[in-house]
């Protein structure tokens, strides 16, 4: 019968081992040899120090140490299983004294770290990701400003001048600051602070069959798209177009690193998230995965996709901002993805989507939009350009505009002629009063007046919280001809 002690050795979750003074392995416990990947020691002289930490370094620093101090304890290292592959540990030894004290070998306890270090990556990968985001948006925040000022002025210059070569100009114009306007859209999307689409029960079958019936063609014979998704999946809690984008880029991509001839392959499962892991919250997933068998990518590459910008194609083949959209789209539904992959491997991205609690909705057509008759506007901004601006595009709309600095400026305005104005236009965030306690104090002098408030990109996410304050509407900027035709026709229906 087994001593307790080694009774207690074998069920150890821990790696151990007892050597002589020159590393010989004396005594391996079950987990020790499942970690070597030995199934018997006694059968060949297995070296503790030789074979399984092989670094001369590190050997030399364990046997001095212990010399000195007797143990070692808590060392990160890396050891070898018997194929000369490494695996991550937590290293401590010491000493096996004989009865006067004399050392006449080492024990050896390691606990195997691979899955606490995968852990750590992407928790780490998930603060970069977070640091990343606040500077993008910071960045998109700026520009956004920039081309309020640029693209409503190119679609004005646009519509009103006569003269080919203006034309032409403010066409360019026009179109560099709509190319603009889409990358900083795509980093708001990656900051996860643009104004939040809503999601509804998608069955994601649908979704990309749909999608991939539009790439088949773009893509060409040589390429196969598959979808292997189950059709009796539960659906999943999303917002269609963005979905869209997911599958688009992840298909894109696949199909650049098959470079002309391959296959990919949509499939899918439901994975039940039990583990306390920080990057997904527990609960139940549909995990969605993208395989291509395509040129792959090596570790370095791989710790770097889905950061804004980083892109392996040549210039102006790719502007590396696919991934980082996919990954701000997935974040903010709640979701989680994650990439496996090996150059000349393929890859394959696990999409986790979180199963939805609402029901399937029905399809309806979109609201055809009308356009609306003149209005009497009054903007209040303390922006000279925000302000100019809008006035110059409500005009063009046919609309009477008036302009006011301030919130006091503008109640002041409205007291003296109420029945003047159908519309009031108030910025958000302005120096003195603010938008909120403006809408505020005018609808207190009449409860009934039609109030926009509008901002900037920073403040997307206050679009429910006006509406709930008593807005009418909530209007983001940079302004377009679009949004604000759009929002006469909402507002005033005909
Ligand atoms: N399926 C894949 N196989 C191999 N490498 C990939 C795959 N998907 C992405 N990558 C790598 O990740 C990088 C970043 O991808 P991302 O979609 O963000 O940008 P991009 O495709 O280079 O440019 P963009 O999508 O903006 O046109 C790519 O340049 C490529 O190196
Ligand atoms: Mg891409």
């Amino acid at each position: 019968m087994k001593s307790t002690s080694i009774q207690f050795l074998e069920l150890l979750h821990d790696g151990f081992c007892a050597t002589d003074l020159n590393g010989i392995v004396l005594y391996a416990n079950p987990r020790a040899l499942e970690l070597i990947k030995l199934e018997d020691y006694t059968a060949i002289t297995l070296n503790f120090f030789r074979d399984v930490v092989k670094d001369e370094n590190l050997i030399e620093e364990i046997k001095s140490k212990i010399a000195q101090e007797s143990s070692i304890s808590d060392i990160e290292c890396n050891l070898f299983n018997r194929f000369r592959e490494y695996f991550p540990v937590i290293l401590t030894a010491n000493y096996i004294r004989d009865y006067d004290g004399t050392p006449e070998g080492y024990l050896f306890l390691f606990k195997e770290m691979s899955a606490f270090k995968e852990m750590q990556v992407r928790l780490v990968q998930a603060q970069k990701m977070e640091s990343i985001g606040l500077l993008a948006s910071g960045i998109a925040h700026e520009f956004n400003n920039i081309l309020s000022g640029i693209m409503p002025n190119a679609e004005l210059i646009k519509m009103t001048t006569k003269e080919k070569a203006n034309l032409a100009r403010a066409d360019m114009i026009h179109k560099a600051s709509f190319r603009a306007a889409n990358i900083v859209k795509q980093l708001l999307s990656f900051a996860r602070i643009h104004e939040m689409d809503e999601t509804e029960a998608l069955v994601l079958n649908e979704a990309v069959s749909e999608t991939l019936g539009i790439l088949d063609k773009l893509f060409g014979k040589e390429i196969h798209l598959e979808n292997r998704i189950p059709v009796d999946l539960p659906a999943i809690e999303a917002n269609a177009t963005q979905l869209q984008q997911v599958i688009m880029n992840l298909a894109i991509n696949a199909r650049d690193a098959l470079e002309g001839s391959g296959r990919i392959i949509f499939s899918a499962e439901v994975f039940k998230n039990i583990s306390k892991d920080q990057t997904l919250k527990p609960g139940d997933y549909i995990v969605l995965k993208v395989m291509d068998n395509g040129h792959g990518m090596t570790r370095e590459v791989m710790e770097k996709i889905f950061d804004p910008f980083f892109t392996t194609k040549e210039p102006g083949k790719g502007t590396g901002l696919g991934l980082s959209t996919v990954y701000g789209i997935v974040k903010s539904l709640n979701g989680d993805i994650r990439v496996e992959s090996e150059p000349d491997k393929g890859t394959r991205f696990n999409v986790y989507l979180p199963v939805s609690h609402s029901r399937l909705a029905k399809k309806e057509s979109p609201d055809e939009v009308t356009e609306s008759t003149s209005r009497n506007v009054m903007i209040i901004d303390d922006d000279l350009v925000v302000r100019e601006m809008a006035g110059d595009l409500l005009d063009f709309l046919g609309h009477t505009v008036v302009k006011a600095e301030t919130g006091e400026e503008g109640i002041e305005l409205f007291r003296t002629q109420p029945s003047r104005f159908d519309l009031i236009i108030i910025d958000l965030i302005m120096p003195k009063m603010n938008g909120v306690t403006t809408m505020e104090r005018i609808r207190a002098i009449d409860e009934k007046i039609k109030i926009v408030i509008t901002s900037g990109v920073g403040h997307t996410n206050k679009k429910d919280e006006m509406l709930k304050k008593g807005a009418d509407a909530y209007l983001q900027k940079p302004y377009s001809l679009d949004a604000f035709r759009s929002m006469f026709s909402d507002l005033f229906p005909e």
